[in-house]
């Protein structure tokens, strides 16, 4: 475990980390049998492009709207005619994403710290989010980068979960399921825990989490 100043905060990515961005297939395959795993896919792989290019293009929408036009995107993609009513039910999913199962269960017994989301989320759809998985209790802080209007893994982003919770980077402890984003969050100077649910490669951005597990519960022994 890395040694230095105390983890004196918890901070958490939100999509793929906390919530299953993948438990949107169900609803996407009652409307499109056969196809719900291949839109929820290409839905995520096409949501993230855009906050990159857009945050490059220095062109900000908000999350609710890059992830309708991701979906867009995608059943255009995959040769599916995607219904306004549709889509509209799908966003509406999208605003009550899964948690994991254990990440209840895990975030109260991290209670000896703060707590915080720090997400590419829009502020409406975290906190409906958060409250319909009735976690509000859990958080001291839910950070959306909306009002930078940039996306991470810009520094700045990083910056707001400082500004928030009153500690220096190198006191907040990182969660996140996104490699690029633990990247983003080492590089500005968190002590950053990759969750790696599905063993994935880690990128080759030049970065290393201090360490590496499988569930949000495995953490618990490196924070002790
Ligand atoms: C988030 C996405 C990137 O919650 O997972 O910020």
């Amino acid at each position: 475990m890395h040694s230095g100043a105390p983890i004196r905060a918890l901070v958490f990515d939100a999509y793929g980390t906390l919530f299953d961005v993948h438990s949107i297939s169900i609803a996407c395959e009652a409307m499109f049998p056969g196809r719900g795993a291949d839109i929820s896919r290409l839905w995520r792989t096409k949501q993230l492009e855009y906050t990159w290019l857009r945050s490059l293009m220095d062109r900000y929408a908000d999350f609710e709207t890059i992830t309708r036009d991701a979906l867009v995107y995608a059943c255009g993609a995959l040769g599916l005619e995607l219904a306004q009513s549709n889509a509209l039910g799908l966003i509406e999913s999208y605003r009550q994403l899964s948690a994991f199962s254990e990440v209840k269960d895990a975030l109260a017994a991290m209670h000896s710290r703060k707590r915080a989301i720090l997400s590419n989320g829009s502020p409406a759809m975290l906190n409906t989010l958060v409250e319909h998985a009735g976690m509000s209790r859990l958080f001291d802080a839910i950070i959306s980068v909306d009002e930078l209007k940039m996306f991470k893994p810009h520094p700045s982003v990083y910056g707001l979960a400082t500004r928030y919770l009153g500690v220096s980077a190198s006191e907040i402890g990182f969660v996140s399921s996104n490699f690029w984003d633990v990247s983003g969050a080492s590089s500005f100077g968190f002590r950053t825990f990759w969750i790696n649910r599905n063993n994935s490669q880690p990128d080759e951005l030049g970065f290393e989490p201090v360490a590496v597990v499988r569930r949000l519960d495995e953490l618990l022994p490196y924070l002790n």
